[in-house]
């Protein structure tokens, strides 16, 4: 078991493989937090259950001659506003007198022996090892009870969290503020990383010293964004990539969210992450509960990769669907952009049979009259001027070919010019009387309607069903910004769940992908219902490294898709060798986004190479341990490696990115290996100790040019 309720002291441990959480309760009243690291054995935790006098810190009602009982100063797990902690709150509602005051006491616990869903949103499955702490809080006046959730994965360093605010009382309360986690660590030595970006540059890493005061990562766009991922990480100030502490902190929503840190007077630091908090409030009638997305926490005492590879085994153990086959395919965006025929898409699609590709998608433009992205977004129906024989005409092309068909929609969108608009115009979400904005020429539909969610099941149900489809492209490209209530981004994502939840259901074996204008909705949730994403729009592989990498701090490589394009590349004019663009783009779900008539006979047959290779390297990445070998940014290259789990074959890409002339004795040093297996280079049949390539490293060439890839494959020697 790992939960154990220690008596005497009233104290919970929970124990991870290598860590331990301690949550104590102060005086049978107050829950606090004691300590979270490394796994301790521990004699007597209430030694850890300390209070002090600070001045200024207010004491509760009974406590008049304890001035030392402050919530100001107790570290807590479930703060809450107006009874004396003056840092953030987790939880704040509003009376229906005004008081915004909640006086949360402990009021028992629960083992439970299976982990809770989520009413409406996606979480986490348990696994073989995993138990469940409930908490229970209550505020006396108010009768609203909270329920903390813990979830321990007993074999993992990972705990996941969430709220269910219950209104027992006779009154509606109004909840303003409801975090899926608080916690307070003992002090404030760590920095602080990020993942921050834009459209065409997602998840790049940003480490910053963490400071006094309060820092904030947040969306407040209606989807978990480009710009910050909801993921943050602490770092202890000496933790490498492979050595030091690291608290990782993911949130499994793709609505508008914030992950904030304070660090306070006496350098304590309060860590929550959340639904945002921002133009939010939640009516809460009489026995209404209302439950917060999961939160997933991991600790690693391995520095940035420990942390990555219990995210990584977690969500290809918990979260990804296993039913999808994750094909090769061909996506016409980058060659033909909204300008194809019948004509165009015969010619591509058969230049691409014998290719060893598996899947055509065509994307944007097949539907309404959109020869633009001004119009028709909600009319799913084809275009015929475009595809006189309809999808089917197309769908026949691709069975010709020896191709499965994949399509795309972007089925959350409506455009003013549109049947759908002129029908519905009710069904976009826009403000009474003011004049809606635009953004990409579009308005966003209103999922937090039930009425809309079930237009969306009907309308891409009536296209999937005429059709033998095995692939949907699920695109979004544009935030909310008219948001007309304070309950309408959340109530949007529980709509979104709605639809995907239904339509996956009812479709099991269409694989969707994800796509938010590339990685704008690169979250937990969202992997739960399309479980790849095209990860960015910028496709250039030298972008993709940084890109790639970042994400990978997160989310499994098998989450991502890269497509090699066409050079010069159409986001940033860069010419990169062919053969880098696909090393980059195999480390992830592999594809072209081009048409294959325009590669030259060599690059066709290095097409077949890449598919051929990519097979093998597939069977490797689904079932392997990643490793960052080299960091981009600040670097002069980028490595990374896939480690067959039984360490029996590796795959190394190697991306040198400026060339220079000094022709450096450079030795790339690999990682996770065996030391005392025998690997074999699959290429030159030279042969290396896994100590040797551990320590000594491969000696890289001399680089021929600027943007070199190098791909190194090894097996164990048989002999
Ligand atoms: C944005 C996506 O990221 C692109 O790949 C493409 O599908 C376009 N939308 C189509 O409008």
């Amino acid at each position: 078991m790992s939960i154990t309720y220690h008596v005497q002291s009233n104290v919970f441990q929970l124990d991870g493989k290598n860590s331990t959480y301690l949550i104590g309760v102060y005086d049978n009243r107050f829950l606090t937090s004691l300590y979270y690291g490394k796994k301790l054995e521990i004699l007597n935790p209430s030694r850890l259950m300390v209070t002090r006098e600070l001045g200024f810190s207010p004491s509760p009602h009974e406590d008049f001659y304890k001035r030392y009982v402050s919530l100001d100063t107790l570290p807590s797990e479930c703060p809450s506003f107006g009874y004396g902690d003056f840092r953030i709150p987790a939880i704040t509602i509003e009376q229906n007198d005004g008081s915004r005051c909640l006086d949360l006491r402990y009021a028992g616990y629960e083992i439970l022996t299976k982990k809770p869903s989520i009413k409406g949103i996606p979480s986490l499955k348990e696994d073989d090892n995993c138990d469940t702490l409930k908490i229970i809080l209550k505020d006396k006046l108010t009768k609203v009870e909270v329920n903390l959730y813990y979830n321990v994965y007993n074999d993992r360093d990972v705990i996941t969290r969430h709220m269910i605010i219950r209104n027992k009382g006779d009154e509606k309360i109004n909840i303003t503020k409801a975090m899926s986690c608080s916690f307070d660590l003992r002090d404030n030595n760590f920095n602080l990383l990020q993942l921050i970006g834009c459209h065409c540059e997602e998840r790049h890493i940003e480490v910053t010293p963490l400071r006094h005061g309060i820092s904030k990562i947040e969306s407040r766009r209606g989807s978990s964004s480009h710009m910050l991922n909801p993921f943050f990480a602490l770092l202890r100030k000496d933790t490498t990539e492979d050595v030091g502490e690291v608290y990782g902190i993911n949130l499994v929503y793709s609505g508008s969210y914030e992950g904030t840190i304070e660090v306070d007077q006496r350098h304590t630091t309060r860590v929550q992450m959340g639904i945002s908090s921002f133009d939010f409030s939640w009516p809460l009638d009489v026995k209404e509960s209302f439950e917060t997305p999961e939160v997933v926490m991991v600790y690693s005492n391995g520095g940035l990769n420990g942390m990555s590879q219990q995210f990584h085994n977690l969500y290809n153990d918990c979260l990804l669907k296993k039913q999808y086959y994750h094909p090769i395919v061909v996506n016409n965006w980058e060659a033909t952009y909204f300008g194809f025929d019948e004509e165009k898409l015969d010619k591509l699609i058969s230049s691409a049979k014998g290719l060893g590709i598996e899947t055509f998608v065509l994307d944007d433009g097949w539907f309404g009259k959109r020869n633009n992205d001004e119009s028709s977004l909600g009319d799913w129906y084809v275009n015929k001027e475009k595809l006189p024989h309809g999808l089917e005409g197309v769908a026949e092309m691709c069975k010709k070919n020896g191709l499965k068909f994949g399509l795309w929609f972007e089925p959350e969108m409506i455009s003013e010019d549109s049947d759908l608009y002129r029908a519905h115009p009710d069904y976009a979400i826009k403000i009474p009387n003011r004049p809606h904005l635009y953004s990409r020429c579009q308005l966003v539909l209103d999922l937090s309607r039930k009425e809309v969610c079930d237009y969306i099941i009907d309308a891409i149900s009536k296209v999937v069903d005429k059709l033998d489809i095995s692939y949907i492209k699920w695109d979004f490209n544009r935030n909310i910004s008219e948001t007309y209530s304070k309950q309408l981004t959340h109530k949007y994502v529980l709509g979104l769940y709605y639809v995907l939840e239904t339509l996956t259901k009812k479709y099991p074996k269409i694989m969707i992908e994800g796509c938010s204008g590339g990685g704008g909705r690169f979250d937990p949730a969202m992997l739960y219902y399309t479980p790849q994403i095209w990860t960015s729009d910028d496709s250039d592989a030298i972008e993709r490294l940084y890109i790639q990498y970042g994400t990978s701090l997160v989310y499994p490589p098998t989450t991502m898709v890269g497509h090699v394009s066409v050079t010069p590349n159409h986001q940033t004019g860069r010419v990169t060798p062919f053969k880098t663009r696909g090393i980059v783009a195999m480390s992830a779900n592999f594809g072209y986004e081009l048409n294959p008539q325009v590669l030259t006979e060599q690059e066709r047959e290095m097409v077949k190479d890449q598919t051929k290779t990519y097979r093998n390297l597939k069977k490797v990445i689904y079932n392997s341990d990643f490793y960052r070998l080299r960091n981009p940014f600040g670097g002069k290259d980028c490595a990374w490696s896939f480690v067959r789990k039984d360490k029996k074959e590796v795959y190394v890409m190697y991306v040198r990115i400026l060339n220079s002339a000094t022709n450096e004795f450079d030795w790339l040093v690999l990682k996770g290996l065996d030391s005392k297996k025998i690997y074999v280079n699959v290429e030159t049949n030279e042969k290396f100790s896994g100590s040797e390539l551990m320590s000594a490293g491969i000696l890289l060439p001399r680089h021929p040019y600027d943007f070199n890839g190098i791909m190194y494959h090894f097996k164990e020697d048989k002999e």
